[in-house]
């Protein structure tokens, strides 16, 4: 086996993360991974996540790991340009050409590994994921050239992230073939009650200040005119904002991304309905 002597093998210690003491779920998700994480330690299982941009998907896998003591590794799948990509590169090394191997392949010899495919639906070329097909499969094996036989360890679990943005909704974007290979669950914002929680535990806003946060996100998810997505990451943000002293004024312009025009209706919307928000009067000063 000749391809063995000029490989650079990757050796990461992949770590199980920390469990984010404030992570809330919806119960019926939380069944369901109780239920996968049963099944994957009969065979290996794939669980797409699909929902609204900060929702949550990412920080739902990376808390399975952690409750359950699971090595965490993530890849980002929207940025691979070729298959074989996530598997390793050639390099030139002293005048001589080594095939340096990635983490990916590691993950999956990794028993009980959490692989973590971010925005799976994004590849830069489709072609990317081919390789993938094999190991997602039944099959949990690929031959590589350059590795030999890679076989998928037992109790992994396959996590695949979907971005739902604007511009598409559900998971019709994705292959249908590699679609067929997972479960699904479906992520969305958490309820108010919930979401004012998060934001007082994780920023340390004030209840009164938690309040006011939350009727602004709720006036702007409740306005389809606006149209602005006001994720639980954006709120999280806003929450930092006032925590460190910023208005909710400056807080909602820096972490709405949006256009001035309808950062100015918003701001508007919102000093008609509420009252709170102060009139800006600017000044220049030194910095
Ligand atoms: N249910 C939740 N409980 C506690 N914190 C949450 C919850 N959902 C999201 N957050 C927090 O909001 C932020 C964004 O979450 P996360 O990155 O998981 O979203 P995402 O859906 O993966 O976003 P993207 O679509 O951009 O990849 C994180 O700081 C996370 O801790
Ligand atoms: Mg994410």
């Amino acid at each position: 086996m000749t391809y063995q002597k000029n490989i650079t093998p990757l050796t990461h210690e992949i770590e199980s993360p920390e469990i984010d003491p404030y992570f809330y779920a919806d119960s019926h998700i939380l069944n369901v991974l109780d239920n996968f994480h049963t099944i994957s330690k009969k065979h290996p299982v794939n669980i797409l996540v699909a929902g609204r941009q900060g929702c949550g998907k990412s920080s739902i896998v990376r808390q399975f790991a952690a409750v359950h003591n699971k090595p965490l590794a993530t890849f980002q799948v929207g940025i691979l340009s070729e298959p074989g990509q996530l598997f390793g590169e050639y390099t030139l090394e002293d005048g001589e050409t080594k095939y340096k191997q990635f983490l990916f392949p590691q993950a999956l010899q990794t028993p009980n590994c959490v692989i973590h495919l971010e925005e799976i639906n994004r590849p830069e070329n489709p072609k990317a994921l081919n390789m993938l097909f094999s190991i997602l499969s039944d099959d949990r094996q690929v031959w590589m050239d350059e590795l030999g036989l890679l076989e998928v360890a037992p109790g992994v679990i396959f996590f695949a992230t979907l971005n739902e943005g604007d511009d598409f909704v559900g998971t019709e974007l994705l292959d249908p073939a590699l679609r067929d290979r997972f479960y699904v669950i479906l992520m969305d914002h958490l309820p108010n009650e919930v979401e004012k929680e998060v934001l007082i535990k994780k920023t340390q806003v004030t209840d009164e200040q938690a309040n006011a946060i939350i009727d602004a996100v709720n006036t702007l998810r409740g306005d389809f005119e606006l149209a602005v997505e006001v994720s639980t990451r954006t709120v999280l943000m806003i929450g930092e904002m006032v925590a460190a002293g910023a208005t909710l004024k400056g807080a909602l312009i820096t972490s709405l991304q949006t256009s001035k025009e309808t950062l100015e209706s918003i701001l508007l919307a919102l000093h008609v309905k509420n009252g709170y928000l102060e009139k800006g009067n600017h000044e220049y000063r030194l910095f």
